[in-house]
């Protein structure tokens, strides 16, 4: 694959998109789990429900077939996870398409935080476990939303691990809600890996790192090398450029529906750059830039209909003290804590210009 044939403009991207499906594996699953989505989909589609997609979690690159070693995304699945939830809130069904492990709606009140959720619970006086009284009113709350999701059917959970299962979904996923129309809304929060290993060039078997037990470098002729191999005690890796998918997603895939994808920088000067620059190039309808440093409490929403616009919510200074071997105070951090969810600020937001875009599409029937 040439750095031309990963540009999404035109006949390359296309090319390249055609090209991606064509010689990497389909996953074993996606038969089994699109059934299972295109019921969940005509069900609310038949309700007159609208219907998220909200892509979470980080995606890996396995570096060997049978895979030991992955390279990873940074995401813990927070604003898909959190976001799912206030969407569900607002009425919408809710495919959640995540990073197996990571954050799910709900759950995530009590998994994956600092406290393991047996700190939660607690014995009663006739022996029976039970939760802390201190947590009994949020969970209460929690559980209440949570099983009302499952009554309704509102919330369907999908996995993946690989960037190769995330793009084979998507796209399935996209044709899948194409009948859904406007009513159809995509929520990318997922941090997609820019690089991959092509199914041509990965290695079957774990890389040995041992110099008296290297394998061989080079495929047949005219074939390409393994993308990840030793050279003497070094291990190569030369990753080939993933297809930008957010231009078939909408030109192609799901021309109807609305389109939001993340811009995640580290940098504060490049994000207003980068996000208008995703909105120019693929002419979608929402772009939400976040710094990964202030994403719980500040993010920039980009479109060409609303211009720029911050979202910020207050964030509360915590100063944690840290101790020394003997006990002592040897520093006071500093850490700031939104005060409430952003996501609940996001979410509602979205959902509204998701009603003027449906709106709009009604008046041009
Ligand atoms: O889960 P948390 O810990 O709470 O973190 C949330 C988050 C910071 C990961 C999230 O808010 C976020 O910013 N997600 C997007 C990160 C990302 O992948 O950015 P990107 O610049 O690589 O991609 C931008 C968009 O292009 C994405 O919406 C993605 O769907 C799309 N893309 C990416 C790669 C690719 N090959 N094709 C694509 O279409």
């Amino acid at each position: 694959m040439t750095k031309d044939s990963n540009e999404p403009n035109g006949t390359n991207g296309d090319m390249a998109a055609a090209d991606y499906f064509a010689t990497n594996p389909k996953p074993a699953s996606l038969d089994r789990q699109s059934a299972i989505a295109r019921a969940f989909i005509e069900q609310h589609a038949h309700e007159g429900r609208r219907v998220a997609l909200v892509t979470s979690g980080g995606t890996t690159v396995p570096l060997e077939n049978q895979t030991v070693r992955f390279i990873d995304n940074f995401s813990a699945g927070t604003r898909g996870a959190t976001s799912a939830e206030y969407f569900l809130e607002a009425g919408y069904a809710v495919i959640f398409l995540h990073r197996q492990y990571s954050l799910l709606p709900y759950s995530r009140h009590y998994s994956h935080s600092t406290n393991c959720f047996l700190d939660f619970m607690t014995h009663n006086v006739a022996g029976a476990v039970v939760v802390e009284s201190e947590y009994q009113q949020q969970m209460a709350k929690v559980l209440e939303r949570y099983r009302k999701a499952k009554r309704e059917n509102a919330l369907l959970l999908l996995p993946f691990t690989t960037v190769n299962e995330y793009l084979w979904y998507l796209r399935e996923l996209a044709m899948q809600m194409r009948p859904l129309g406007a009513n159809g809304l995509f929520y990318l929060a997922a941090a997609v890996s820019d690089f991959f290993v092509p199914a041509e060039r990965m290695v079957e078997h774990k890389i040995q790192s041992s110099e008296d037990f290297h394998q061989e470098t080079t495929n047949g002729e005219g074939e390409r090398a393994p993308a990840a191999h030793m050279d003497g005690k070094s291990l190569m890796i030369d990753l080939d450029p993933v297809p930008k998918f957010l231009k078939q997603l909408v030109d192609a895939w799901a021309p109807q529906s609305m389109i939001v994808s993340f811009k995640l920088e580290t940098d504060p000067a490049l994000l207003a750059k980068k996000a208008r620059y995703a909105l120019e190039k693929y002419s979608h309808h929402l772009v939400i830039g976040n710094m990964l440093s202030t994403r719980k409490w500040e993010v920039l929403f980009v479109s060409a209909e609303g211009g720029e616009k911050w979202i910020r919510v207050p964030a509360t200074r915590r100063t944690k003290s840290l101790t020394g071997r003997d006990g002592d105070i040897v520093e006071n951090a500093e850490s700031r804590e939104p005060a409430i969810e952003i996501e609940s600020w996001i979410v509602p937001e979205v959902a509204k210009m998701h009603s003027q875009l449906i709106e709009k599409a009604k008046l041009q029937e």
